[in-house]
């Protein structure tokens, strides 16, 4: 395989000529390209001599080979470690002011950054959503590892150890899809596995103009096939009406209303280890869809709309995977209120024993809460009884939790063999 190994200008770059050295005991061919920074740290004779490859960080060196476009295009994979806060922000904002940028525009196949930094630095806010940018894109980006820093300081911000970042990044080239098994699961509990989610909110239409619709964002729902995906999954993403465009590296399939969303899902479920239904569903459609505009009347009589129930989709594929044996694992979404007959947990156990679904994410709505929202704050009951688990921030943080207790769930019911 031919890596392309990016190395940033970071005291940890150091180690990265252990991980270079684990590559090409591999048998892989490396080309290194350092950051100018990073050749202060290390030299590029160190680069050259280990990888056994001419090594330069200028697009104005061997400038008929044209560097900047060949390497990014022949790489198989591109690895980038340490990966500094300034080399995570001009990959973010796709600068090219370097050949290790530059290769990174031109890249074809999978990208993987192992971070490296002060834990302030990875914690402010500018890098988190430098990386969030990145992830979206379809990138991997490692957690850092937690302990010793440079200083005396220590926390989050350690490059991880060349082993688990050499297995990472295997595990990434394999596809991810074959991956699951080994050191590769931890960092990817859900290589091998195919999760299909429903994002957004359906509209069922009244006239050709008009519909009836809710306020889902699709936030959650993205947020989740975003977790998904980084955690290695194949990600199937059913998406009626949402605010907010679908992550890259999941297969999109667009739907209107809940009978193409029904549709959609059943045969997407098929063949699917995980199935989230995160979209809000519409309970009701109009009896009749008027093929021509509704107008108000001469005789100022007001249309009368009846309505007709659609079908439980969550339930229903619950009754599927039950007929069929398979082992999926069913997860639904609940928005609820309390009211003076009882609390919002009473309302949502009683709907997982409706559901028959295995787990329920449930969120307390109101006027302002959840809907639209860019924070969430949710309650994981489980089927089997375990103990209800919060999460609270960011629709992303709880996204993270969500796909973590399903992974840990699925390798407890469903372990691989
Ligand atoms: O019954 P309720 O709408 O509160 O249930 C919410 C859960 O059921 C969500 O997971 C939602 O996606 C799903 N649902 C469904 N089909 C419907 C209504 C809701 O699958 N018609």
């Amino acid at each position: 395989m031919r890596i392309v190994l990016g190395v940033g200008g970071g005291i940890a770059a150091y180690k990265v000529a252990s991980l270079l050295r684990l590559f090409t005991e591999a048998g892989h061919d490396v080309t290194v390209i350092p950051t100018e920074a990073a050749t202060r740290f290390v030299g590029v004779a160190t680069w050259e001599a280990l990888s056994g490859n001419p090594v330069s960080n200028s697009v104005f060196d061997d400038v008929p080979l044209v560097n900047h476009v060949r390497l990014g295009h022949e790489a198989d994979l591109i690895v980038v470690a340490p990966a500094t806060a300034d080399l995570l922000a001009r990959a973010a904002t796709g600068q090219a002011n370097d050949l290790l940028t530059n290769t990174l525009l031109m890249a074809r196949g999978p990208v993987l950054f192992a971070p490296a930094m002060h834990t302030e630095m990875w914690q402010h806010a500018a890098t988190q959503a430098n990386v969030e940018t990145l992830r979206s894109r379809g990138v991997t980006v490692l957690e850092p590892a937690s302990g010793r820093l440079t200083g005396s300081d220590s926390g989050p911000g350690r490059l991880p150890e060349p082993e688990a970042i050499f297995d990472a990044a295997l595990a990434l080239a394999d596809g991810l899809r074959d991956a699951g098994t080994g050191e590769s699961e931890g960092i990817f509990p859900l290589a091998g596995r195919t999760v299909t989610i429903s994002a957004g909110g359906t509209r069922e239409p009244l006239d050709p103009v008009r519909f009836l619709g809710n306020r889902s964002s699709g936030k959650q729902g993205v947020a989740l096939a975003a977790a998904a995906r980084d955690a290695g999954a194949t990600v199937r993403l059913v998406a009626a009406h949402m605010e907010v465009p679908a992550p890259a590296g999941v297969e999109l399939i667009e739907v209107e209303t809940a009978l193409q969303l029904r549709e959609a899902m059943l045969s997407a479920a098929a063949g699917s280890d995980v199935v989230i239904m995160a979209a809000a569903v519409a309970d009701f459609r109009p009896a009749d869809v008027s093929g021509t505009k509704i107008k108000k009347r001469d005789d100022h009589t007001d249309p009368v709309i009846t309505l007709v129930r659609n079908p439980d989709i969550l339930h229903e594929l619950v009754a599927v995977r039950d007929d069929a044996g398979t082992s999926q694992l069913v997860v639904g979404f609940a928005a609820e209120t309390g009211d003076a007959h009882g609390d919002v947990l009473e309302y949502a156990e009683a709907k997982l024993k409706r559901k028959g679904c295995d787990l329920l994410v449930v969120n307390h709505v109101g006027a302002d809460k959840v809907f639209g929202q860019d924070h969430n704050s949710v309650v994981i009951l489980s089927r089997g009884g375990a103990e209800p688990q919060s999460a609270s921030g960011s629709k992303h943080d709880v996204a993270a939790v969500v796909i973590d207790r399903i992974s840990a769930e699925l390798s407890r019911v469903f372990p691989r063999t």
